[in-house]
């Protein structure tokens, strides 16, 4: 069943892209697999939308698609925020004292026991309805979250230099020939 809490479209927000653009560059790979993340999470809420009879086909398909995202990208993602992003930051903001970083990190361990659940509903062929959709909403509220709070802070808070030492070490989804 569909959760209730699960907004329309009308009330969905702006894409956070809109903020992503504004990223500093060495933040961008980061940014783009969270546009890869918003676009799969409104595959998921379109999944829950068509007639009843492809519905639950439709949403599979989607939770392989995510899980096929998080075993190749989003499992580095996380670590690379964890092991990068946020011990740069924290030689400047005690982590404890803020606020989102800590919602973060708990979205963090949320989402991969979310992932870890999903993943073993599809092996045994169970249901997958409800934990593809929370989890949609969930990576949703996730990335809003990074791209609205946390980033916007760690981009004010580090200098220049820092900033771009960052760069080499976060992987981008989309590679040039060149690397
Ligand atoms: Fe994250
Ligand atoms: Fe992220």
């Amino acid at each position: 069943m569909w959760p209730t809490w699960w907004p329309t479209f009308a009330r969905w927000p702006k894409s956070s892209l809109t903020g992503a653009l504004k990223r500093h560059r060495s933040l961008h790979p980061l940014s783009e697999h969270h546009h890869h993340v918003l676009v799969q999470a409104l595959q998921v809420r379109r999944a829950g939308t068509i007639p009843p009879s492809r519905h639950a086909a439709a949403l599979e398909r989607v939770a392989r698609s995510l899980v096929r995202f998080w075993k190749k990208t989003g499992q580095k993602h996380f670590r690379e925020e964890e092991e990068v992003l946020l011990p740069a930051y924290a030689r400047h903001v005690p982590l404890n004292q803020d606020e989102a970083v800590m919602r973060m990190l708990a979205d963090h361990a949320s989402i991969r026991a979310a992932f870890h659940e999903l993943q073993a509903a599809l092996a045994e062929r169970r249901l997958v309805e409800e934990g593809v959709a929370i989890l949609g909403r969930m990576l949703h509220d996730h990335v809003r979250l990074e791209e609205e709070q946390v980033f916007p802070r760690i981009e004010a808070t580090l200098s220049e230099a820092e900033l771009l030492a960052l760069a080499p070490r976060l992987t981008r989804l989309y590679r040039t020939k060149k690397g």
